[in-house]
Order: C-alpha cells, then sequence, then structure tokens
C-alpha cells in the first residue's frame, strides 16, 4: 500500500483528504448499507433540517498505530453512546451501537495508509457526523437522516503540543444553558462558542475557560475540551474536575479519572468555583483533540493565576498522567481496563 507523503511529525490539526469516507441514509425507518464514497461533496435538500434548525451531531475520535504496529481505537462504543445520547435530546434517528462501530472501524480500514506511525505525535481524527436530511419548512424533526465517517490524519490540537497554554476566563459568552444541550455534542453549541475563541486569539491566549451560566460563578470547561486541576488535599494528590450539567462529559476525562487513582491520586468530580482555580498547583485540559494540554496561565479579570511555578513544561502529575494515557494507545503500557479496540 503506497504510504501517503506526510510530514507525520510537523502535521497540525487540519483537513488532509483521504482515500474514502462512508455513509448510511436513515429513510423509511430503516438504515441502509453503508456506501463507500470517494468523494467529500454531499447533495442534500435545501430545506433539510441540519440547514435550517441545527438537527447535527458530531463525534470525534483517534485511531492509533501501536509501537508493534497495531490499529486500535480508544473506547470508541462511548462515542457511539454519546451520539446516541444527542439524537435523543435533537429527536433524532441515532446509528445503533453495532452500526456505528461497522462505519468507524470500516472507515479507518478504508484509509489505513493514512494512520500516521507510532511515536509520530500524530494519530487518524475520525469524525462521525449525524445530521437531519429530510426537507421540512416548519420546526419539526426530519423524516430522513444521514450518518457519515470521514477521517483525517492530525497532530496537535494545541500548537505548542505539550507546552503550557494559556486561557483567559470567558465573562461575556456562555457556552451553553443549564438545561440546554451543552452536555451532547450538537454542532450549534460550537458556533455558539467561536466568537469567544475568536477573539480570546486574538489577544494572545489559547483559548477561553467558560463559566456555568446559571451563576457565571463555576468552572465549566474549554470550547473542545473539559478542564481539570492537581492540588494536594489532606496529603494525597487529587485530580479535580468540574461536575455541570452543561459540560460535555468528555472520554478522556472519564479515562484520566480512573487513570489519576491508578497512578496513586484521589479523583474528584465536583463543582470548581473561579476562586478555586488560584488554588491548584497544576491545570490542564483534555479531550481527544487536545489530549492532554498544560495549562500554563489563566486570566481571570485583571490577575493572572499561573501553574507550575510558572515553568513552561507540563508539571509532574500532568506529565505522568498523559504518559499513561499515551502508553496505553501506543501500546507501551497494559490496557488493563480494556479500552483498546483493535481494528482489522
Ligand atoms: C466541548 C467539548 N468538551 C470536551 C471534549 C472532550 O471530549 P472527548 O474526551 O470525549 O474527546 C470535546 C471534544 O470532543 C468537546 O468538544
Amino acid at each position: 500500500m503506497k504510504q501517503p507523503e506526510l510530514d507525520w511529525k510537523n502535521l497540525g490539526f487540519g483537513l488532509t483528504p483521504t482515500d474514502y469516507n462512508i455513509r448510511y441514509t436513515w429513510r423509511d425507518g430503516q438504515w441502509s448499507r453503508g456506501e463507500v464514497h470517494e468523494s467529500m461533496e454531499l447533495t442534500i435538500p435545501l430545506a433539510a433540517t441540519v440547514l435550517h434548525y441545527g438537527q447535527a451531531l458530531f463525534e470525534g475520535l483517534k485511531a492509533f498505530r501501536t509501537i508493534d504496529d497495531r490499529i486500535v481505537l480508544f473506547r470508541p462504543e462511548m462515542n457511539g453512546e454519546r451520539m446516541e445520547r444527542g439524537a435523543r435530546k435533537l429527536l433524532m434517528q441515532a446509528p445503533p451501537a453495532d452500526l456505528f462501530m461497522e462505519a468507524v472501524t470500516e472507515a479507518v480500514r478504508l484509509n489505513k495508509r493514512f494512520v500516521p506511525p507510532a511515536n509520530s505525535g500524530a494519530a487518524l481524527y475520525i469524525r462521525p457526523l449525524l445530521i437531519g436530511t429530510g426537507a421540512r419548512v416548519g420546526v419539526q424533526p426530519a423524516d430522513e437522516y444521514m450518518f457519515t465517517v470521514f477521517v483525517t490524519p492530525v497532530g496537535p490540537y494545541f500548537k505548542n503540543g505539550l507546552r503550557p497554554i494559556r486561557l483567559r476566563v470567558e465573562e461575556e459568552v456562555h457556552r451553553a444553558a443549564p438545561l440546554g444541550v451543552g452536555d451532547v455534542k450538537a454542532a450549534g453549541n460550537y458556533a455558539a462558542s467561536m466568537r469567544a475563541t475568536h477573539s480570546a486569539k486574538e489577544q494572545g491566549f489559547n483559548d477561553v475557560l467558560y463559566l456555568d451560566s446559571r451563576e457565571g460563578k463555576y468552572v465549566d470547561e474549554i470550547g473542545a475540551a473539559n478542564f481539570f486541576g492537581i492540588k494536594t488535599i489532606n496529603g494525597t494528590p487529587t485530580y479535580v474536575t468540574p461536575r455541570s450539567h452543561s459540560i460535555l462529559p468528555s472520554i478522556t476525562n472519564d479515562s484520566l479519572l480512573v487513570m489519576a487513582k491508578d497512578l496513586g491520586m484521589k479523583a474528584e468530580r465536583r463543582p470548581i468555583s473561579v476562586d478555586e482555580l488560584p488554588t491548584f498547583d497544576e491545570a490542564g485540559c483534555c479531550g481527544t483533540a487536545a489530549v492532554i494540554a498544560p495549562v500554563g496561565s489563566i486570566q481571570w479579570r485583571n490577575k493572572t493565576i499561573t501553574y507550575n511555578d510558572g515553568q513552561n513544561e507540563p508539571g509532574p502529575w500532568t506529565a505522568r498522567l498523559y504518559d499513561a494515557l499515551q502508553g496505553i494507545r501506543l501500546g507501551k503500557v497494559k490496557d488493563k481496563h480494556g479500552w483498546l479496540v483493535d481494528v482489522e
């Protein structure tokens, strides 16, 4: 199989065309068989509900090449479950679990030559997408849906890689409402957050830290990643991550809560007030795209809170968590929780 000529070590988080994508249609009460396409174009009705009423959910996961040359996915069933939860909230038709897994593994298999080498720092990003394609003019759910998966090789989401990033507490934009759809991967959530991220980047920050939209007092999350802080509580290093109705439940974060305990830390999921931010020794954000990005500083009104003594490197616990997570994905560390799924 001809290898693509890509500079794996210097890939950014962008779109590199691959060979194939796979598509399924839900019509007359059932899902079609998967259709393999080479084109990245899609033709849908002008009145499709995705275009007007935002019936759109997506997912993001990665395929990794291990050091013994297997291709693995990390907890892909959790992405399928999250899409199903989203579909229930937006009255959409979710692909059943086995169809989701078939689509994801097939999309990777068909584009195997784009799975980056182990230790390159890159991975094959997988983008499942579910949209309402049925035409409606009134506000109501579509009667036809398309589920599609495309893939693209990517490097780090934050271009500094493991260099600490700078965040700013966001007080002018809320990402999600308490009883809204912030806890599912609805496309509209990302449209709503672009304005804040855009202005933060113009001011020299990497991203923003959203606060809860009820009181503006508690930390929610980052634009496309969950937040965590680390500090010693009663003599034990503790991983703390926010609990909130409007946060997207991150699969990476769920895994880090388990791995923190494996490393001898305590792990807590609870509300984190903004006032608690300066008390952490280390901070970071985590997600499929971000993996673990150490947070070097957070701007909160006119105060700059710094972590890991302001050093330009990840703190010791953040580094251990990163090594543990990537170690499993690259086949360097035993996958004792059974999180990897082989593609072949
Ligand atoms: C808003 C938001 N939070 C958190 C995450 C991280 O979730 P995961 O670890 O499942 O990728 C993502 C990315 O999917 C996201 O878009």
